[in-house]
């Protein structure tokens, strides 16, 4: 049975995981599917649940219902040794009395293996240190120490690399350089990986699939791209990226649209991308899609009239503006500085408008601020 699950294959799957500690619940009923060779990111504020998860999947945590498989092995009660899992974690544990060598070679001499120095060696290339070899991992930049620690798990081929935030304690820079390289690595090795994060950046850049977390249970699911463009949550609309979300009430239908009342004014809101239950409706609508311009020019599209600038933050690339509207809320635009004309002024009445296939509908009874006030900021 142990040489089974060590050499399981296939898709990782979760199912109706849940874990309690006492009466808290931190897990809550999860279920997901990790195609094999694919990087996947579990992704969530602070204390969501994303290292008891990934320590269930490793078997340093045993669930308290639910089951797990890797390809068609269940291996729900198999002990963490025994499962063909390797984990990085922040603080990456390397052994401080052995050379880099010893410590990438450690996983292979425990399991028998006889002529480590080929396979030790290729690792050391993949993650380009090889001329590092011969040091002590306090010889190394914190960069360099994660980089061998992920050398370190990959020597083994394990068919699940776990990684719990292992770019936490790199500086900012140097983060978003490591996030490049080990995307790179996992798709020249092919192997799976499960990469937890808090970090929306971090996962937009690494992952194929994103499951976006939120007290213990999955709110979303998809690529990045799917998650951005079709947030079905407030909270994902709000945690991945940035969102101006408006209360409206669904008037009538037309043809592939939906047409939202929003404060007086109609606008139109693509069926297929609403989540809305009933009439009751959030209309979204990301910062950079909202075009802005001074009252007296004629736009196309979604229009909202009657707002003003209260604040413009000029930022190089690209201008910020937040514009009150006449209902009393405030909304983000962000607007490339690609055509030479000047921003506009705080105090300036303008009008905003957009193409209505940008709108994503959220149901009314979201809350509107859900996950804004846990927003990551890039120098945190
Ligand atoms: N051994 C434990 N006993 C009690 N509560 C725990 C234990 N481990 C984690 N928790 C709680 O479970 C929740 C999820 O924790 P964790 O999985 O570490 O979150 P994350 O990694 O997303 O920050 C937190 O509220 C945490 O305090
Ligand atoms: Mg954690």
């Amino acid at each position: 049975m142990a040489d089974a699950s060590n050499s399981a294959s296939g898709d990782l799957q979760l199912s109706h995981i849940t874990k309690s500690f006492g009466e808290f619940v931190a897990v809550d009923d999860l279920s997901l599917t990790v195609p094999q060779g694919s990087f996947f990111a579990l992704l969530g504020p602070s204390g969501c649940g994303k290292t008891t998860t990934l320590r269930m999947i490793a078997g340093l945590e045993d669930p308290t219902s639910g089951t797990m498989h890797i390809g068609t092995t269940d291996i729900t009660n198999t002990r963490p040794y025994k499962r063909p899992v390797n984990t990085v974690f922040q603080n990456y544990a390397l052994f401080p009395h052995l050379s880099i060598f010893e410590n990438i070679a450690f996983g292979l001499r425990r399991r028998g293996v006889k002529d480590v120095k080929e396979q030790v060696d290729k690792v050391l290339e993949l993650v380009e240190l090889p001329h590092l070899a011969q040091r002590k991992p306090s010889q190394l930049s914190g960069g360099q120490q994660q980089r061998i620690a992920v050398a370190r798990a990959i020597v083994n081929r394990p068919a699940l690399l776990l990684l719990d935030e292992p770019l936490g304690a790199l500086d900012l820079k140097l983060r978003r350089q490591m996030q490049i390289e080990l995307k790179w690595i996992q798709t020249e090795i092919g192997l799976t990986f499960v990469h937890v994060t808090h970090d929306q950046e971090e996962a937009m850049t690494m992952a194929d699939t994103i499951a976006v977390m939120n007290e213990g249970r999955i709110e979303q699911m998809g690529s990045p791209a799917d998650l951005y463009d079709n947030p079905k949550t407030a909270f994902v609309a709000n945690f991945l990226g940035q969102s101006n979300l408006i209360k409206g009430k669904i008037e009538s239908n037309d043809g592939a649209n939906q047409i939202v009342d929003l404060f007086g004014t109609k606008v139109a809101v693509p069926k297929a991308r609403s989540s809305a239950k009933d009439s009751s409706i959030l209309v979204g609508i990301r910062p950079e899609k909202l075009r802005i311009q001074p009252e007296d020019i004629a736009m196309s599209g979604n229009i909202l009239t009657g707002g003003t600038i209260s604040d413009v933050s000029y930022i190089g690339v690209s201008t910020q503006y937040q514009v009150e509207m006449p209902w009393g809320q405030e909304l983000m635009v962000f607007e490339q500085n690609d055509d030479g004309v000047a921003p506009l002024d705080k105090g300036d009445r303008v009008k905003l408008s957009w193409e209505p296939i940008f709108t994503f509908g959220l149901d009314g009874s979201e809350d509107a601020n859900a996950g804004s006030e846990l927003h990551i900021s890039e120098d945190e």
